[in-house]
C-alpha cells in the first residue's frame, strides 16, 4: 500500500517527500563542485568546449549535468528513474538549461541508437553497484568519439572498511577489504577498486589514463559536513579537498579521468 501511494504521490503530483534528491542536496553539492573542478581541467586539456556534446551515465536528479549544461555544453542524462529525470529535468528548467533526458538501463540505452557519439562522458557514483561494469566501461567507450574524455568515479578500498566498523561490524569490514566484490551484509552487491586495478583497468581498455582525483576524503573522515559550514568555510574545505595530496585510498570515490583509444 505504501508503495502503491509513493508511486501514484510520484506519477500525479511529481512528489516524493522520501526522496534523496543528490541535486537539492547541500553536501552533495559540495561534492559535484569538486568533481567538476576536476573534470573541468581535462576538458580544457583535451580542448573539449562548448556547445560539445557530454553524456552523464546514470544522472540521478542532474547534480552533474546542470554545471556543464549551464557553460554551453550539450548535455545528456541517462537514468533507470523516471522520477529522477523529471526532478533533472525540472532542476534544468529552473536555471534555464534543456538537458536531453533518456529513461532505461545504462546497458539498454547505450547499446541501442538512441544516443549520439560524445565527446565526453561521466559517469559518478554508479559503477560500485555495478556487477558486469567491466562491459559498461566498454560500452560507454564505444558511445565516445575516438579520443574521448571518459570520467569514472569507484569506490575505494577502505570505503566499505570504514563504513562496516562505523556500524560496529567488523567481520563485514574485514570481508569488505579482503575481496574487491561481493555483498555487503544487507545483500547488496559492492565492487571497489584501488590505484593500481584502475590503472590495469583502464589499460585493458586501451584508455591512457589521464589522472585520478579522491572525491571526498575530509569530510567523510572528519565527519564535517560542508552543509553545516559558512560559505567562506565551504570555500577553504573545497580548496583543500582538491589541492591536498595524501589519504587518496581513504576517499568515498576515486574519479578517474581517462582519453579513449583514438
Ligand atoms: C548514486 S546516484 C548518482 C547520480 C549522479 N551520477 C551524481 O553523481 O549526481 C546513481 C544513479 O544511477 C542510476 N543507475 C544505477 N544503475 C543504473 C542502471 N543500470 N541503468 C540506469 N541507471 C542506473 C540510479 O537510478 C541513480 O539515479
Amino acid at each position: 500500500m505504501q508503495r502503491f501511494k509513493k508511486k501514484l504521490l510520484r506519477a500525479l503530483f511529481n512528489h516524493d517527500p522520501g526522496y534523496y534528491d543528490m541535486c537539492a542536496d547541500a553536501n552533495e553539492q559540495a561534492f559535484a563542485e569538486v568533481y567538476v573542478h576536476h573534470i573541468e581541467q581535462y576538458l580544457q586539456s583535451e580542448n573539449i568546449k562548448p556547445p560539445a556534446k557530454i553524456l552523464e551515465a546514470g544522472c540521478q536528479a542532474g547534480r552533474l549535468l546542470l554545471p556543464f549544461a549551464q557553460q554551453g555544453y550539450q548535455m545528456t542524462g541517462i537514468d533507470a528513474s523516471g522520477f529522477a529525470l523529471r526532478k533533472a529535468k525540472h532542476h534544468g528548467k529552473s536555471v534555464g538549461c534543456k538537458l536531453k533526458l533518456l529513461r532505461g538501463d545504462l546497458f539498454d540505452v547505450l547499446k541501442s541508437n538512441r544516443v549520439e557519439l560524445q565527446d565526453a562522458l561521466i559517469c559518478a557514483e554508479v559503477i560500485y553497484m555495478i556487477q558486469e561494469y567491466q562491459e559498461l566501461l566498454r560500452l560507454m567507450i564505444s558511445t565516445l568519439k575516438p579520443g574521448g574524455l571518459l570520467c569514472v568515479s569507484h569506490r575505494t578500498p577502505y570505503f566499505y572498511w570504514l563504513n562496516s566498523l562505523r556500524q560496529g561490524d567488523e567481520a563485514a569490514a574485514d570481508r569488505a577489504l579482503k575481496t574487491r566484490e561481493g555483498a555487503l551484509p544487507g545483500g547488496d552487491y559492492f565492487n571497489w577498486q584501488d590505484e593500481s586495478d584502475l590503472q590495469a583497468l583502464y589499460s585493458s581498455l586501451d584508455c591512457d589514463v589521464l589522472g585520478m582525483h579522491p572525491i571526498d576524503r575530509f569530510s567523510w573522515l572528519s565527519g564535517v559536513a560542508p552543509a553545516d559550514m559558512n560559505a567562506e568555510q565551504r570555500e577553504d574545505w573545497k580548496n583543500y579537498e582538491v589541492t591536498q595530496e595524501g589519504m587518496e585510498r581513504w576517499a568515498k570515490y576515486m574519479l578517474v579521468i581517462v582519453r579513449t583509444p583514438k
